[in-house]
């Protein structure tokens, strides 16, 4: 009797779990192109369009300083200002078309943090986001900042995150009350075009090597695929160096001595690379701090990891810079060297020189305050 029903349990899962697989499927197998460039055009005023995702809490004041500086620093960007508040598509969260139009056209698009509820309701929008637009490649670099003093000095970290699928998948469900199971899914193509972006990264920005981290030693099929994959595509870059590392010794590593991981380009699966970039950010002073951003085929996006801070919004404490800098990786996507460079030298100055810190970095500035020194630094270095 209680074997008949176990069985009968798992057949209707191994349906479900089809279902949902074929979906994910659908998604992940965008050809994988060997690099994502830019190429959008400068449209008649001379200027590139990018859409503009202000997002929840702080979101808004954030977004406003960014826009000033890139003003003051005279970056030929037009921004379309969008909303992503959800709507609900076919029992599913999905965003507004407005912005999806946006984002299709524009080809490229800075967000601020959304708010995301935990253990129930919508999806995350950022997951939607990233799932709406095929981002398959999170770059999320971490570099000490002179001026803000944590224990660790050299830190120099890169790190790339699958973005679709793995623990992300969102495949979950209870088998029998009291036992669920969530699926972890690996794919060949998935796996391929994350770990193609790597090297073709580490190569652009003059890193030799590239890193995978991974658990093969426990999820020996899962992690074993995207080894296998890495190590495969590491084959068409002889030029670059191929290491793999276990993600809890990587952790190890990084924290005791992290000029270890200063040279190489790190690569792995979405849930480690999700947990490890915090604990990058953690090196160098927060995520207040980082930038990140969400590669393509079609489309990138450039956020800012942090949360929405509903208990300061609205008041000018915000710290703009994780914002400010995921927008400087956004430059430098778009080939805007020269106004990357100058906004870049700004915002480290500023920090370096620590008259106009908030309250975060345990400066008493207000965002405004600090926005216009910023802006200052750019017209004078
Ligand atoms: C991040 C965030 C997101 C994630 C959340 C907000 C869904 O933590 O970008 O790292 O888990 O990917
Ligand atoms: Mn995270």
């Amino acid at each position: 009797m209680f074997l008949s029903r176990t069985a009968a349990t798992a057949l209707k899962v191994n349906a479900l779990s089809a279902a949902k697989l074929n979906g994910i499927r659908a998604i992940t197998t965008a050809s994988p192109s060997l690099t994502q460039a830019f190429s959008a055009q400068k449209n008649a005023n001379g200027n590139y369009l990018v859409t503009l995702i202000p997002g929840d809490g702080i979101g808004p004041e954030i977004s406003r300083s960014v826009k000033e500086i890139f003003a003051a620093a005279k970056t030929p960007i037009e921004w379309e200002e969008v909303d992503v508040t959800p709507i609900i598509k076919d029992g599913k969260t999905a965003i507004p078309e407005e912005a999806i139009t946006s984002v299709r056209k524009s080809t490229v698009a800075l967000k601020g943090p959304l708010a995301t509820p935990i253990g129930k309701g919508h999806v995350s929008l950022n997951l939607t986001l990233r799932r709406t637009f095929n981002l398959y490649a999170n770059v999320r670099p971490c570099r000490s900042i002179a001026g803000y003093k944590t224990p660790y000095e050299d830190v120099n970290t890169v790190l790339i995150r699958e973005n679709t699928e793995g623990e992300y998948s969102g495949i979950e469900h209870e088998v029998v009350d009291g036992v669920v199971q969530s699926i972890k899914l690996i794919t060949k193509e998935a796996s391929e075009r994350v770990a193609r972006y790597a090297f073709t990264y580490a190569q652009s920005v003059g890193r030799d090597r590239v890193t995978a981290v991974h658990k093969a030693n426990i999820m020996k099929l899962a992690d074993g695929l995207f080894l296998d994959v890495c190590r495969q595509v590491s084959k068409e870059f002889p030029n670059i160096k191929f290491d793999e590392v276990l993600l809890d010794r990587a952790c190890l590593h990084i924290t005791s001595d992290p000029s270890l991981y200063a040279e190489t380009v790190m690569v792995m699966p979405n849930l480690y690379g999700d947990i490890l970039s915090d604990m990058c950010a953690g090196l160098i002073g927060g995520l207040g701090l980082t930038p990140s951003g969400n590669i393509g085929r079609d489309a990138s996006i450039f956020e800012a990891v942090h949360g929405t801070a509903p208990d300061i919004a609205g008041q000018d404490k915000a710290n703009p810079t994780a914002l400010l800098l995921s927008g400087i990786m956004m430059l430098k996507h778009m080939r805007l060297n020269e106004q990357a460079a100058n906004i870049e030298q700004a915002v480290f100055k500023t920090i370096a020189e620590g008259k106009a810190l908030t309250g975060d970095l345990g400066g008493r500035a207000t965002n405004t305050q600090y926005t216009n020194a910023v802006i200052e630094s750019t017209f004078n270095h």
